[in-house]
This record gives C-alpha cells, structure tokens and sequence, in this order.
C-alpha cells in the first residue's frame, strides 16, 4: 500500500510506501532532510507529524521519547505511514544547491587496482548514469551480509556511467578487510543506492578555495577538483593540503601535480608528509597550512578526513579567521 505525503513547508506531495520509511521517501524524490545515522538512534531526523499516522518503527526511547511522541515529534528514518500523512521537518534550502534524487542501481565491477598502502581504487559501471553533486556518496550492500558501507566517488559528475571509488584497507573489518581486499573481482555485480550527502561543491561561493584531505577523505575532494578545472564555467582558485604518514600512503600524485602544471594558476598543491622526509611539504596537513597562510579571510574551506583531522583544521581554520558558514566539512571514517 502506497500513501500520499505531504511535506511542510515546501508544500510537495510524495509518495511512501508501508514498508518504506518517511527518510527515504523524501530522500528518493531529491527533498534532503537532515539525517545522520538512519538507525533511530542520533535524532537528528526529527520531525513534526501534522496529520495522519504512522508507524514509529525502531525509534530509540532516548531519541523519541514517549511525550515527544504524543505531541506529534517523529524520526523520519523509522516512521512508515499507516494513512496519507503531512509531515514538516527541517528543509535548510541554499541558494543554488539543488540534490539529485536518492535511486538504486546494479554495478558491475570493471576495475580494480592498488593505488596506495592498503588502498584501493574500485571502478563499478552502473546500469544506468547517476547523477550527483561533486563531493556526494553512495551506500553499497555488502554481499552475505546485512549491511551496507558509504563511498565518496572520487570521479567528476561529467562522468556519470561508472564510479571510482577509493578504499582503504581496516584490518579486520567487515567490508574493507573481508570483501573489497579479499575476494572482491572484477565482473562482480553489487547493489547501491545513492547519491547522498551534502559535502558538495558550492560554486556560487566564489572566493579562493582551501581543500585539506586525509586518507582517503581524499575521494569526494578529488571529485570537486576534476569538475572544476574541466569546466569552463568555474574560476576558481584552488590550494589542496593532502595529507599522509609516508610517500608510499599517497595516492593521485602524479594526476595533482600535473593539473598544478597544467593550470598554475588554478591548483595549489602541497602533499604533506608527517612521519617521513622527502622533497616535499613536511608535517601535518595543519602545521603545513599554518606556515602557508597567515590569514584566511575570504576564503572557503573544503575538508575531508578521518574526525580528529577534521576538528583540528576546522579550528586552525577559525583560529585564521573562517567563519563556520565558510567551512564545509566530511568526517571519514575509514570504518571497517
Ligand atoms: Fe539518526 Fe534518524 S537519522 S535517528
């Protein structure tokens, strides 16, 4: 059974399965709400229930509590309707920002390759072309298992047929460890779903850019970074801090210095080392940026990698003078 939904206070009607949850019919058909762990458990999802009835779902008592409930609150990544329903949740809309509506799709995996000290490049060819924002992610399903694992893509949204992934080996982990570097082959066929997320590239934010990656935070940067300079239509300039331990952790070198070459003006590049001596930029990601810059006004910030990275450039990036509306950011976990 199909019920109509209409979301508050754009006014738009959608429709939701029984069996489908108010998230991801909103999701589906390109309304972004916010969301966070789609589990029932963070709250960020909540919403305001206006008419109609649904179903709570798995909603934790600690992120919905019971009041909550009877006054008409709802997490939308567990709700599922039981009547047509009127819901009205957080619809931040940003000038110029338009999302791609959530699809599933079929893949099939043309190319595997190391790139980097356990890291990956995965290349999957979709049955149909995606459409997504530079920066944005997809959910794969892990085979046999009854789980899914989120992947920046690292390709330009000019090439919307195949995917690049890249991925990083956890020791032990369920999908890195015991899929992707085990027995993940080419002309194997997985099922996604995507795009999602909302790390994307602003290009109406036309001040000089600041990129800082690490690991492989690196894939949704270098996706921004191939859009930009192939299209015509952007001027702007760009300084990516790539970070890593040793020389052989990095990857995309020779691709980045040679669009330093190509468009001096355009990219800035600094590869930083922090565990090794080289004839590069030596430090962190942070100390590096530091010595570079003495303040950051007017500037916009782009950043990716694992959370405590995040957090200390986010506030070395303040401490410059960005203000938060001017950083955008990604935590990476290279999880499992
Ligand atoms: Fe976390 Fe819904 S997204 S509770």
């Amino acid at each position: 059974t199909t019920h109509t939904v209409t979301v508050e206070p754009i006014g738009r009607q959608i429709a939701c399965r029984e069996d489908q949850n108010l998230l991801d019919a909103c999701l589906r058909n390109g309304i972004w709400m916010p969301h966070s762990c789609t589990h029932g458990t963070c709250a960020t999802c909540k919403a305001d229930l206006l008419d109609g009835d649904v179903d709570h779902g798995d909603a934790s008592a600690f992120a919905l509590m019971d009041f909550e409930r009877t006054e008409g609150k709802l997490l939308l990544c567990q709700a599922c309707p039981r009547s047509d329903v009127t819901i009205e949740g957080d619809i931040e809309a940003e000038e110029g920002l338009e999302f791609s509506p959530v699809r599933d799709f079929v893949g099939t995996v043309t190319e595997i390759s190391d790139i980097a000290r356990e890291t990956r490049l995965v290349r999957i060819g979709l049955d149909s072309p995606m459409e997504f924002s530079a920066g944005q992610y997809v959910s794969i399903t892990v085979p046999g298992q009854d789980c899914t694992r989120t992947y920046s893509m690292a390709n330009p949204p000019s090439q919307p047929e195949a995917i690049e992934l890249n991925i990083r080996r956890t020791p032990g982990g369920l999908a890195s460890d015991g899929w992707v570097f085990k027995n993940l082959a080419v002309g194997d066929q997985v099922e996604l779903s995507g795009p999602y997320g909302r790390f994307v590239f602003r290009p109406a934010r036309e001040e000089k850019v600041i990129m800082i990656a690490g690991g492989t935070g690196l894939a949704p940067i270098l996706s921004m970074i191939r859009h930009i300079l192939s299209d015509p239509s952007t001027t702007h300039e760009l300084h990516l801090f790539q970070g890593a331990r040793q020389e052989v952790d990095l990857y995309a070198v020779e691709e980045l210095r040679s669009l330093a070459a190509q468009h001096p003006d355009r990219l800035h590049y600094y590869p930083c080392l922090s565990d090794e001596e080289w004839d590069g930029p030596r430090g962190l990601v942070t100390e590096v940026l530091d010595e570079q810059f003495d303040r950051l006004r007017e500037h916009v910030a782009y950043v990716c990698g694992p959370p405590p990275m995040v957090q200390a450039a986010t506030k070395l990036l303040m401490r410059k003078r960005l203000f938060p509306r001017d950083i955008f950011h990604e935590d990476f976990f290279d999880e499992s």
